[in-house]
């Protein structure tokens, strides 16, 4: 560690190197798919559709239209009046194929989010299909248990079509979760959070503000829970699971509930984390996802509200050339969700001291321990880059090249912070939420220049590092160290910021698994 750096992975939310102590995980043995039987097949048409998300005018959106063509019809699920969806419930070992029809104006392919899938399933804008076309998933899920989703990734237009509507979310079970008896069925609620903008005709807008959006990102200035705005739901006096998404384009939310009931962390991206956590608030970047134990027991005839609380923004406030046009500025405070609490409900349930079992990686086993493969996050005329480099459809530079089977540290500096790297003219204070396809990863430790405190400790106590992860965000001034194992398949994948403004505007590139 140089000088001039604050190290954080001694403040407790990380246990150091030398406590990942068990063995590491075994590479998964796969079996090849044509011997797996088909438990799922699935048509998703990708088009447009009018939808009453206000009273007044309808809403034009677009959306995934799914029928099943074989399996239980309880594998899928449709938010009624929502251009989200749909929602997959499938187990691990499940072999499931989607046909992708393109009903839309524009090329579009899905990218299935946190799942460890071929290559050429995985959504690379390079497969993405014109108009008319189709395309034809075939995979089997070997993630455990988690609440994975998908998106649109074509070249250049994913966030458009994330923002008029297309997303829906992969929920998988496994025989270890369903021994734990969590909250079930109507206890279970997934909640996927966006920010929209809609004009008087009640039409989505959206970058309004040009160049400066595409370099802040996409901020809108109503929140939708599964695509309403003003959620509000009756729930009962229970315990539920409550699994969050934030789907939104660019924002980052600060969760917490309204009377300050600290919140109850059971699982991250990649599953259930060993043992529940509690913070005061959680921070949820793009394309992160944790899930909550809420336990509404005793509240009968009370509202408990979903909020995101104020945090000093980035240079993306509310004004000024910097102000990204938004009425709600990242940091702004705000409600998400009203839930009214009725009678008692099914009970009995009470929150599992232990969870999971989590094989963590050991430091000392990566290939590359003492020279981290090293990414860096700057800014470069009016670009976000990595590496100094912007997203090339087939390039693969020399440092994106690593071996299957490998467990390596990954570390991401991101450089557009106070008193690190060179002040560029445009220099921003911008976080980044960095993702990587094809893999899973465990945090290993986080390291802040100085200068980036203030703003550092109003979001980083809401963390969740001791998971599985697939996106992290790295805070102005900050770097990020992560183990990850190369483990399931060879082929060329994308890591990216998930920042869908920054993700389209270049800041993405492809790294290849060599076998
Ligand atoms: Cu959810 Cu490549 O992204
Ligand atoms: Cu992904
Ligand atoms: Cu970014």
């Amino acid at each position: 560690m140089s000088a001039g750096t604050l190290t954080l992975s001694a403040c407790g939310l990380i246990p150091p190197a030398s406590r990942f102590a068990s063995p590491t995980t075994a590479p998964v043995i796969l079996t090849p798919l044509a011997s797996v039987p088909v438990s799922l097949a699935v048509d998703l048409t990708a088009g447009r559709a009018m939808l009453p998300i206000f009273s007044g005018a309808e809403t034009p959106v677009w959306r995934y239209q799914p029928s099943v063509r074989e399996g239980s019809a309880e594998s899928i699920q449709t938010l009624s009046n929502s251009y989200l969806g749909p929602i997959f419930r499938v187990k691990q070992g499940q072999r499931v194929q989607v046909r992708l029809m393109n009903d839309l104006p524009d090329p579009t392919i899905i990218h299935w989010h946190g799942l460890l899938i071929p290559e050429e399933m995985d959504g690379h804008p390079r497969y993405a299909i014109a108009s008319g076309e189709s395309f034809e998933y075939d995979f089997q899920v070997i993630n455990r248990a988690g609440m994975y989703w998908f998106h649109p990734h074509p070249h250049q237009l994913t966030a458009p079509q994330v923002y008029y509507g297309l997303a829906g979310l992969f929920i998988v079970s496994d025989d270890e979760e369903a021994a734990l008896g969590l909250p079930a069925g109507e206890y279970d609620l997934p909640l996927v959070i966006q920010d929209r903008t809609f004009d008087s005709q009640n039409e989505m807008v959206y970058l309004a503000n040009g160049m400066m959006d595409s370099m802040i990102g996409f901020l809108g200035d109503t929140i939708l829970v599964n695509g309403a705005p003003n959620a509000a739901l009756d729930v009962k006096a229970s315990a539920y699971r409550l699994r969050l998404l934030n789907g939104s384009n660019s924002r980052i939310y600060k969760f917490a509930w309204q009377d300050g009931t600290p919140m109850t962390v059971i699982a991250t991206d990649g599953g259930l984390l060993e043992e529940p956590v509690t913070r005061e608030y959680i921070t949820l970047a793009p394309g992160e996802r944790v899930e909550l134990w809420a336990d509404f027991s005793g509240r009968t005839g009370s509202e408990m509200r979903l909020v995101s609380l104020a945090f000093s923004g980035f240079d993306n406030g509310g004004g000024g050339m910097m102000g990204g046009g938004s009425n709600l500025p990242n940091g702004a405070s705000f409600d998400i969700l009203k839930l009214k609490v009725g009678e008692k409900g099914a009970d009995g349930l009470s929150l599992p001291a232990h969870l999971s079992t989590i094989a963590r990686h050991r430091a000392e086993d990566a290939v590359n321990l003492n020279n981290p493969r090293s990414f860096i996050l700057a800014m470069q005329g009016m670009t976000h880059t990595i590496n100094g480099s912007v997203f090339e459809m087939d390039s693969v530079a020399q440092n994106e090249i690593v071996q299957l089977g490998d467990l390596e540290v990954w570390e991401f500096a991101n450089l557009e912070g106070g008193g690190v790297g060179e002040m560029s003219m445009m220099n921003m204070e911008m976080p980044h939420p960095m993702h990587i396809h094809g893999v899973r990863f465990q945090i290993l430790r986080r390291e802040l220049a100085q200068g980036n405190e203030s703003m550092y400790q109003e979001l980083s106590g809401g963390f969740v590092d001791n998971g599985w992860k697939d996106t992290v965000l790295v805070m102005p001034g900050e770097k990020v160290q992560m183990l990850v194992r190369f483990e399931n398949y060879a082929g060329t994948f994308l890591y990216h910021c998930h920042n869908l403004e920054h993700e389209d505007a270049g800041m993405m590139r492809n790294y290849k698994i060599e076998s």
